[in-house]
């Protein structure tokens, strides 16, 4: 997606060698008509498969997963929880996501009430890094004897290898932009 390359470059900051901050319009301030932008694009990547559902994990996939359901016709979205609030104590799946970038293992969690089996689900996340959130929803998927029918993610950082184990299982992966290096303050993407 041409134009999110150009906004990453014109707001975005490259941090060493790993990281990009879009803290501008994906993680801190919602550029709303932009993301909505991107909702569309997922729909035109996606155009083809049926979605009963879209997961998410909290906090900051959730904006792009609201703002994507309108273009597959508002099904609803669900975001796994990070933290085990008072409200969600059973009658959930759970997976382990190791984190590289904050290097601590939380567990996400789903209601049962909201993954039905059957139900065909797109996962949309604003990240793919080493892919451990979007394999601990794929696996609270399968949990729930649903479908995954794809995972969009805004921005995949092709060199930290989750798209790789992902497309690897067979998951069908579309990122809006992907960047091959982060280096000297320079974000390259891959074409
Ligand atoms: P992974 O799920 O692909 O394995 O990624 P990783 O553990 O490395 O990332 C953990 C958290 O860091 C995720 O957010 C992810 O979105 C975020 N993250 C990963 N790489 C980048 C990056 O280059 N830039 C920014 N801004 N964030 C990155 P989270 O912990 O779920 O936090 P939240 O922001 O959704 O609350």
């Amino acid at each position: 997606m041409e134009a999110l390359k150009k906004k990453i470059l014109n707001e975005g900051e490259a941090i060493g060698t790993q990281i990009v901050k879009v803290d501008g319009f994906v993680n801190h301030q919602i550029d709303v008509r932009f993301m909505s932008e991107m909702g569309k694009e997922f729909k035109r990547r996606f155009g083809d498969i049926k979605v009963d559902k879209i997961l998410t994990v909290e906090s900051s996939g959730i904006a792009i997963a609201c703002l994507t359901a309108p273009f597959f016709g508002y099904p609803q979205v669900v975001f796994a929880k990070k933290t085990s609030p008072n409200t969600l104590i059973e009658g959930s799946y759970s997976a382990e996501a190791k984190s590289f970038t904050k290097g601590t293992v939380s567990l996400v969690r789903v209601s049962k009430k909201f993954i039905e089996k059957g139900d065909r689900v797109l996962i949309i996340d604003d990240f793919l890094a080493h892919g451990e959130a979007s394999l601990a929803m794929t696996d609270i998927i399968k949990q729930a004897g649903a479908r995954v029918t794809g995972i969009g993610i805004v921005i995949e950082k092709l060199f930290q290898g989750g798209g790789e184990k992902l497309r690897g299982a067979g998951y069908r992966v579309e990122s809006l932009v992907s960047i091959s290096k982060i280096s000297d303050g320079i974000i390259t993407f891959s074409e």
